[in-house]
């Protein structure tokens, strides 16, 4: 099938603005000039990208993987050896007038003109993204200056690989096992100007499986993905971003793998793994897709990558999560570079185990997620902004509200309030302006219910409860609210 154009729709400036305005979101250090590319999450942003790191954590933790926790500061010969010294890096272009830097690729092609200044623009070579710091202060003489370099680290993968004797063992020698690990990654990209989409701190979620290569096209679950439809972008598709065409297939995972558009059986249940997690959280569905890399966009250490594209109304499609078949190429490269054994004995007999990484960008799934959430409808005279988050992922579970401004009520309201947070539910108490204005407030930071105390409630011990997305109230008995929350 063939679709052209890839932005559907009208640029949806209003889902970042309600994330600036609503504290889920600002930018760095603002106070002394922000820099692009640094982003700092308020009270609800950090409280819903904690639920979606930790829906993540759930998930992979039910497929029997363990979560370790490794440095972001790793010295030069780790780089070194995992090839990033040399090839991580972005080719750019720099304007002839105002000499700033530009990356090549989706930013810019070269050839048109300066974004900032409107100067021509040339060639300028590829630049390395890694951050350099330095481990100590070095002796004097170059020597012991090379030696105490050190790099802030562009994934989390290379810590996994590092341990990987020791995780061999914990796992009594056996293959396979899967190791999962969150945090932040660095990256000094060159001219980000997409705020969530590129930053220079970030979060990874990274997925690391370790597999024999003679058993990658036999993964004992595959058959409870096999039946999973995809939409698939394989790199033989001829899609052309610049020229609009865009060209997929519409099938079952269990298909692409038996037809070879997946490559074997991990790497296909993987792929399914990232789409069923994606959809459990809220992500639009119908703007998803898994597009295969060709040749020339790889990583300098994939064999095979697939990324989940989200279709984004401000940005068009872009990568959340990339699934790559890693080969043997990290095992190797360090097995070589620190004369360390990274071999395991199978039946087949010493074989270095092949790597399958499915790689999530949690900033980017959390633009995603508000831009799937979010609506605008017109109730009345009024517009109505929703966050349509799902109850286990929004950073407030209830609002409670006193309906009047008196001292009974607040009082009781208090007390409802004060119980669900004893039970460890998060709620909020919001005790001023209209009721109306109070429901609009809830519904943009995306909090499913509002509970509200009013004079009848001081009779029956009951309250109402609205609900956010049909707007429908109910009247419950205070005793049973804090199970229906829960
Ligand atoms: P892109 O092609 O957009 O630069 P990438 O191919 O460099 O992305 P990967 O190296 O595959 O991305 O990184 C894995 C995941 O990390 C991506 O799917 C994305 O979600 C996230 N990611 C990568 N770079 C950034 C960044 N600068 N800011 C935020 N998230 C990022
Ligand atoms: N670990 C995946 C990446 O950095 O691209």
């Amino acid at each position: 099938m063939t679709d052209t154009g890839s932005s559907k729709g009208a640029p949806k400036e209003e889902v970042a603005e309600l994330a600036r305005r609503r504290g889920y979101l600002g930018q760095a250090f603002e106070i002394y000039g922000a820099a692009a590319g640094f982003y700092d999450y308020g009270p609800l942003g950090a409280g819903l990208k904690r639920r979606v790191e930790n829906q993540w954590r759930d998930f992979y933790m039910r497929e029997g993987f363990y979560e370790i926790e490794t440095t972001s500061v790793l010295p030069r010969s780790v780089f070194e050896a995992s090839g990033h010294l040399e090839s991580f890096t972005d080719p750019t272009v720099v304007c002839t007038r105002c000499k700033n830097f530009f990356r090549v690729a989706e930013d810019l092609d070269v050839g048109k003109r300066c974004p900032d200044c409107g100067g021509v623009l040339e060639a300028a070579g590829e630049i390395n993204l890694m951050f350099q710091t330095r481990i100590g202060v070095p002796k004097a003489g170059s020597e012991e200056k090379t030696k105490s370099e050190a790099y802030l680290r562009p994934e989390t993968a290379q810590g996994i690989f590092l341990n990987f004797q020791r995780l061999l063992r914990f796992n009594r020698d056996k293959l396979p096992f899967g190791i999962i690990q969150i945090g932040r990654a660095y990256r000094n990209e060159i001219s980000p100007r997409q705020s969530l989409i590129r930053l220079r701190e970030f979060t990874l979620a990274e997925v690391e499986v370790f597999v024999a290569p003679s058993d990658k096209n036999s993964h004992p679950e595959f058959e409870t993905v096999a039946d999973r439809q995809l939409r698939l972008v394989p790199a033989s598709s001829n899609t052309n971003y610049e020229l609009g065409i865009e060209n997929y297939e519409d099938k079952s995972v269990g298909e692409a793998v038996r037809s070879g558009i997946i490559a074997n059986e991990y790497l296909g249940y993987h792929i399914a793994k990232v789409d069923e997690f994606l959809e459990g959280l809220g992500i639009t569905r119908a703007k998803l897709r898994f597009r295969q890399h060709r040749r020339d966009e790889m990583a300098h250490y994939a064999t095979d990558c697939w990324d989940a594209e989200f279709l984004s109304d401000r940005y068009g499609w872009m990568e959340i999560v990339g699934v790559a078949d890693r080969g043997d190429y990290d095992l190797k490269a360090h097995a070589s570079s620190s004369n360390t054994d990274m071999s395991v004995r199978t039946e087949q007999g010493k074989i270095i185990p092949h790597v399958i990484e499915p790689s999530y960008g949690i900033d980017r799934i959390f633009y995603a997620l508000l831009e799937s959430a979010y609506y605008k409808e017109q109730v009345g005279k009024e517009n109505r902004q929703v966050l349509k988050l799902k109850t286990e992922l929004a950073p407030i579970k209830a609002a409670v509200f006193p309906l009047l401004n008196k001292a009974e009520l607040k009082e009781k309201a208090r007390e409802v309030f004060q119980n669900l947070r004893d039970a460890s539910i998060f709620v909020e108490y919001d005790g001023s302006g209209s009721i109306g204005r109070r429901y609009r407030r809830q519904d943009e930071i995306g909090t499913p219910y509002c509970i509200t105390i009013d004079y009848e409630t001081l009779d029956d011990d009951a309250v109402t409860i609205r609900e956010r997305d049909t707007m429908k109230q109910v009247r419950v008995p205070i005793a049973e609210v804090e199970k229906m929350l829960a």
